[in-house]
Parts: C-alpha cells; sequence; structure tokens
C-alpha cells in the first residue's frame, strides 16, 4: 500500500485538483449534528447536495463508526463517496477519530476499491494534529489489512484491492504529515514482523529461527548483529538462562542487535526481550487447556525485532541495542527442578521454587550483560506473568519502574501511540516476598502481587542503569475467534524512541 500527502485547503479555491482527481472513492465525515464543513461541504456542493439529502432522509445520521456508500456520483473525478459517521463534535478526540478510521477502512477493505482519497485527518481531533491523525489512520489501515497466511497450504486467496492512499491535509501541515506517513509505514512493518513472529508456530519460530531473523534485519537494514550460541552462553557464566534451557534439545540462542543512528559514544537505548519460544511450565508442567497460547511467549523478543525494524526504517537519530535471550521451557530428564539451586551471571544464587517462573530467568541474565553498553535506559519487555492479565486485563500493558522520569516518558509515549500502559508499584516491601531459605533469592513470591514480585526479581539485576519493565502477558495477543498477535508493544516503544531521538 502507497500512502502520500496532498495539501488541500478546503473551500479556499485550492480544491479544484481534488475534485477533478480521478479515484476510486473519496472518504469523508459526518458529525451527529449533521452540518456539512470542510471537505464534506465542498464536494456535497460539487455533486449537486447528493449528501444533503442522504443526510436529511436519515440515511447517514452521523452516529460514530457508521458508514454509508454513495455510489456513481457525479461532479467530482472520485467514482464514490465513503459517508463516515463521526459522532459528537464535542466529543471527538483519539478514540472516536480511531473508532472513525476504524470503520471507514474496514467498509474500503470490503469493496474493490483500488485508490482513495482521504480527508478524515483533516478533522478536529481533540490535543491532536494531523500529522498525529495520518500515521494513526495509517496505523489502523495495516491493522485492519493484516493477514497472517503463512502455515495454510494453499497461497492466500483474498484479493486486497486497495492500493493507494492520499490523504489530504491542511497546507501548514504537508510537511509533518509526510513525515507521519513515513512513520506510520515504517511502524505497521515492524508490527507486522512481530505479528508474524508471535504467530509463528513453536516448531517453526525457534531461538534458531529468531536468531535468523535478527541476521536478515541485520543485512537488510545494516545493521550488527551477533548470535551467542550455548558454549558462549556457558562462559558467560549465565547459569538462570541456562536452566531454562537444560530441558530441551532446541539449541537456545543469545542475541544482540545494535542499530547506530548517532555518535557512537552517544549512549544507547538497550531493549531486552523476553524470547521463550514455548513455555511448557516444564517440570511445573502447566495445564493442557489453551497450552498452544505458549508459542506466544517470546512476543517480547519479536516487539524487540520490530521496533528495530521500525527504527531503522525511520532512520532515527540515536542508538539502539536489542538483546534476546531466547529458548525454550521443556520438561524432560535433564529440566532444572523445583527446588534447585542456580547462579546467574551477576553471581546472585536463585533458587527456583517453580520452573514456570522461567521469563525471569533468562531475563536477569540478560540485563546484567546489559550493563557492558553503559545504557542511557533499558527497558524489558515480556510476557512475564499470568498475574498481570488478572491486574490489567487486555488493555493496558504492565508499565514498572523506579525512575518516574522513564516511567513519565514511556507512559506519554504509550497515549500518543494509543498503546495504553499502566503504572504497577515496585516497592521495596515487596522484595521480602522472594526470600529463600537456601539461596540469595527464590525466583516466585507467592500469588499476592505476582507482576509485582516478577518485577522485583528483575530489579535486583539493574540496579547500575535506569531500567523499566513492560509485562505484555496481556496485551501481546488476543484469544478466542480472534487469536493473534497484536503487535504491542511496537507502537509504544517506537514512539518512545522518536521522542528520545529529538531530545
Ligand atoms: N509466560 C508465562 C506468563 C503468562 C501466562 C503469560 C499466561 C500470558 C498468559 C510465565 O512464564 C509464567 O508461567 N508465569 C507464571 C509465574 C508463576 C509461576 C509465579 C504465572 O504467571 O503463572
Ligand atoms: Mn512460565
Ligand atoms: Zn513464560
Amino acid at each position: 500500500m502507497d500512502f502520500s500527502i496532498k495539501a488541500c485547503d478546503w473551500s479556499k479555491g485550492t480544491e479544484a485538483s481534488f475534485l477533478t482527481g480521478k479515484s476510486d472513492c473519496v472518504v469523508i465525515g459526518v458529525f451527529e449534528a449533521q452540518t456539512l464543513s470542510g471537505a464534506a461541504f465542498t464536494i456535497d456542493n460539487a455533486i449537486g447536495g447528493t449528501i444533503s439529502r442522504v443526510i436529511k432522509a436519515g440515511d447517514m445520521d452521523g452516529k460514530a463508526g457508521s458508514t454509508l456508500f454513495l455510489p456513481e456520483v457525479g461532479g467530482i473525478g472520485a467514482s464514490r463517496v465513503l459517508l463516515v459517521g463521526l459522532g459528537k463534535q464535542d466529543a471527538f478526540g483519539q478514540k472516536a477519530y480511531g473508532e472513525a478510521v476504524k470503520a471507514a477502512w474496514r467498509a474500503i477493505l470490503g469493496t474493490k476499491i483500488a485508490q482513495t482519497t482521504f480527508t478524515l485527518a483533516q478533522l478536529p481531533v481533540k490535543e491532536r494534529a494531523s500529522d498525529w491523525a495520518v500515521r494513526a489512520a495509517i496505523l489502523a489501515l495495516r491493522g485492519e489489512a493484516y493477514r497472517f497466511t503463512q502455515m495454510k497450504s494453499k497461497p492466500d486467496t483474498t484479493v486486497r484491492s486497495l492500493k493507494r492512499i492520499v490523504f489530504s491535509v491542511d497546507a501548514a501541515d504537508e510537511k509533518p504529515a509526510r513525515l507521519a506517513a513515513k512513520q506510520g509505514t515504517a511502524i505497521a512493518n515492524g508490527m507486522d514482523l512481530t505479528r508474524d513472529l508471535g504467530n509463528l508456530p513453536g516448531n517453526v519460530c525457534t531461538p534458531t529461527y529468531l536468531a535468523a531473523t535478527a541476521k536478515k534485519l541485520a543485512r537488510d537494514w545494516t545493521l550488527k548483529v551477533e548470535v551467542l550460541g550455548q558454549r558462549q552462553i556457558e562462559a558467560l557464566k549465565m547459569g538462570a538462562f541456562l536452566s531454562v534451557t537444560k530441558g530441551t534439545v532446541e539449541p537456545p540462542q543469545f542475541i544482540v542487535l545494535r542499530y547506530q543512528g548517532a555518535s557512537a559514544k552517544a549512549a544507547p537505548v538497550v531493549l531486552v526481550g523476553k524470547g521463550i519460544t514455548f513455555d511448557t511450565g516444564g517440570i511445573s508442567l502447566k495445564p493442557g487447556e489453551g497450552m498452544d497460547e505458549m508459542k506466544y511467549d517470546m512476543c517480547g523478543a519479536g516487539s524487540v525485532l520490530g521496533t528495530i525494524r521500525a527504527v531503522a526504517e525511520m532512520g532515527l537519530k540515536l542508538n539502539v541495542i536489542g538483546i534476546i535471550p531466547t529458548c525454550e521451557n521443556m520438561p524432560s530428564g535433564l529440566a532444572t527442578k523445583p527446588g534447585d539451586v542456580v547462579t546467574t551471571m551477576a553471581g546472585l544464587t536463585v533458587e527456583v521454587l517453580n520452573t514456570d517462573a522461567e521469563g525471569r530467568l533468562i531475563l536477569c541474565d540478560a540485563l546484567t550483560y546489559a550493563e557492558r553498553f553503559k545504557p542511557a535506559a533499558v527497558i524489558d519487555i515480556a510476557t512475564l506473568t499470568g498475574a498481570c492479565i488478572i491486574a490489567l486485563g487486555h488493555h493496558n500493558s504492565g508499565l514498572f519502574s523506579k525512575d518516574d522520569a522513564l516511567a513519565g516518558e514511556l507512559l506519554d509515549a504509550s497515549r500518543e501511540a494509543d498503546d495504553p500502559a499502566w503504572r504497577l508499584p515496585l516497592d521495596d516491601e515487596y522484595q521480602d516476598q522472594l526470600k529463600s531459605n537456601f539461596a540469595d533469592l527464590a525466583n516466585i513470591g507467592g500469588r499476592p502481587a505476582g507482576s509485582v514480585t516478577a518485577a522485583c526479581f528483575l530489579s535486583r539485576f539493574t540496579e547500575r542503569y535506569s531500567w523499566a519493565h513492560l509485562d505484555i502477558a496481556g496485551t501481546a495477543w488476543k484469544s478466542g475467534a480472534a487469536k493473534g498477535a497484536t503487535g504491542r508493544p511496537v507502537p509504544l516503544l517506537a514512539q518512545f524512541l522518536i521522542d528520545r531521538a529529538a531530545q
């Protein structure tokens, strides 16, 4: 799909080329108050008042999410008009805009429309400018158009007619809107990668597959990549990571992917992604129901790869390093047992009371490894705890940090990107729950505040830099009929990095 930006100040005499330009459709918005303005007003005049008549007849009431095609319109270059209900004008904010845009794309994707003009990004969205609206529209369209068919025996037969989208924006917004279109495309490409990696089954998306994906990204985007295997992981004394991979025959990998967009001296942002390509729970075996979804336990890793792809395509002026510890968590005669004590790379010993709390074990060694980069900030992303779904459901990712400034930046980015996160506590009081009679700490802290104690465990390995943790257990994929990876939190991370690069 190709996105372009064209300046058009409706009703100011510059709209002629817009009205005569050939296309299959022009998308315009109608508020519940039904007074037409901007593009809607001008186009209504050009086509002889059809929109006003349709509204009067009650066929379009402007209710949020409603759509109506006007076929075979005359008087303009577009052969159809798509009316989109916007709801109440005084409530037209980020959410209402998102709903309207989604409804528009759904309607269009169900037709043979190949080219369309899109005027909704010019609407007055509360607290948001046109460039934001362009980017949000691109992400919504790419989100609606995404299909995962790689594993089907027959090639994808759903034809996607839509190829070319022209956004009209006010002349003054043209330049930022162009940048927004570029960013939107890059973020959507990153999300598609993250979604594909998540949706691939565990027998395809293995640690080796993730490493191959990182190597391909490095080739395509001239990044530096290093992949450490079992021997090198042993040499680094990553005893916690190694304890998780013990039960499987699938080789573990430790991936380091580096994007350099600023001077080599500039401190990097390090993203650490949990890459459990399948989590059976190990000897503390999970129940069978829904266990297939534990193929998604590498979505943190997937989001690191997707974000770095987006950053490279945007060409952001900062340094970003992705670190991915990746392995399977399997039971076997060689697997780690409850009660086993392991020594982390940092030297702290851990009593593995539950082999299903494996994410923190692979992450703690990766977080120690991150120290060598003298990072400006480290953010880990992990499908870490079922408890996070109990606390926050599927809307917000859990955010943990002792650094208020970093947490604030991430929350701002999450709002801007419409990829919400909610901050949860990380007080030292919770550390007591990790006490062990036999080692420096235990890998579980009991049922109360399970997500907080998981974050507390990680915090013990992050004392040398500014750090935040995102628990994406509830947001990385959807269950049920719409089962599939969401691509989150790539939008949040990409926005955070866009903002950091602009600092
Ligand atoms: N990958 C899971 C967390 C998870 C579970 C994410 C379900 C999404 C849906 C993680 O490795 C895990 O098993 N965590 C345990 C921790 C417990 C043993 C302290 C959990 O949440 O039950
Ligand atoms: Mn687990
Ligand atoms: Zn897990």
